[in-house]
C-alpha cells in the first residue's frame, strides 16, 4: 500500500510503564521493550511509502519523572544510538535521523552522541526524527524568539515555521497515540493543526505490523478536509 497522501507519520510512544507494570516489571523495563520497537516501526512505515516518522522520547515534561527513570531513558536512548542508529546510517543510504528539542539540558554523553549522528548524514529519502527534550509550547516560544533574533518584525505562518524544531519536515499527516489515552501531551502544537489522530490502546511495547495497519487503515478513512469542503 502506497499512497502520497501519507508522507509523514508522527507518533506518541505511551504506554511504557502500563506494559511493565503488567508484567510484574519494573518502568525501566519498559522503555528498554518499547526501544526495541523503533527499527522495526520505522522499517513498516518505510515499506508502505512513508518518509518522515517523528517520535515523541522525551518531553520538556518528563524530567518531573523519578531520576532512576530519567537516567535509563537517557542511556538507552544512548545505547540505541551506539548500537543500532550508526549502523543504520553507514550501511543503509536512504535514512537519516534528526533530533528535535531543546537539546542544550541533555546529559553528556548523550548530547554530543545525537549531534555526531545528526551529522553523520541529513535530507535522505527517510528521515526519523526523534522528539527529545521537546515541548510543542517551548518550540513556538523558541522560535519566535529565535525569527525576532534574526531580523524580522512582523511575524507570519511561513517565517514562524521555517523556525521550528522540525525546520524543512512536513507537518505530519498521520499522529498515532499509543497507549489508548485522548491527550495531545505538548506534542507538535504547531504542526499538528490539520493532521489525523489516530488512537490506539496498543501499548507502545506491543506496537506491532497489524497495530501500524489499524492506524494505517484508520488513515485512509478519513476525508481530510483542511477546513474546506469534501471536493
Ligand atoms: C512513554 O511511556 C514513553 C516514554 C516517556 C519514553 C519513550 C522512550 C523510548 C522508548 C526510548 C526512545 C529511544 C529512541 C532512540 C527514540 P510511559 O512511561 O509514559 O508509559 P505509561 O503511560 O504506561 O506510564
Amino acid at each position: 500500500m502506497t499512497d502520497e497522501r501519507l508522507d509523514t507519520v508522527a507518533i506518541i510512544t505511551d504506554g511504557n510503564g502500563r506494559w511493565a507494570t503488567k508484567r510484574g516489571l519494573i518502568r525501566s523495563q519498559g522503555h528498554v521493550a518499547g526501544a526495541k520497537r523503533i527499527q522495526p516501526v520505522l522499517e513498516t512505515f518505510r515499506r508502505i511509502g512513508v518518509h518522515n516518522v517523528i517520535m515523541y522520547a522525551f518531553s520538556t515534561e518528563n524530567w518531573k519523572r523519578p531520576k532512576d527513570e530519567v537516567d535509563t531513558i537517557m542511556k538507552l536512548i544512548y545505547k540505541y544510538l551506539v548500537d543500532v542508529v550508526e549502523d543504520m546510517i553507514k550501511t543503509d543510504k536512504e535514512f537519516c535521523i534528526k533530533f528535535i528539542g531543546d537539546l542544550t539540558p541533555i546529559p553528556e554523553p548523550l548530547k554530543s552522541k545525537c549531534i555526531e549522528v545528526e551529522n553523520m548524514a541529513k535530507d535522505r529519502a527517510f528521515t526519523c526524527s526523534v522528539a527529545l527534550n521537546y515541548g510543542g509550547r517551548d518550540e513556538i516560544v523558541h522560535a519566535a524568539n529565535a525569527a525576532h533574533a534574526a531580523g524580522h518584525e512582523t511575524l507570519t505562518e511561513e517565517i514562524l515555521s521555517k523556525y521550528m524544531y522540525t525546520g524543512t519536515t512536513p507537518d505530519p499527516d498521520l499522529i498515532i497515540r499509543t497507549g489508548g489515552n485522548f491527550r495531545v501531551s505538548n506534542f507538535l502544537l504547531w504542526q499538528g493543526a490539520y493532521s489525523e489522530y489516530v488512537i490506539l490502546d496498543t501499548l507502545w511495547p506491543d506496537f506491532d505490523d497489524a497495530a501500524i495497519m489499524k492506524a494505517v487503515g484508520e488513515f485512509y478513512t478519513r476525508s481530510r478536509r483542511f477546513g474546506g469542503l469534501d471536493r
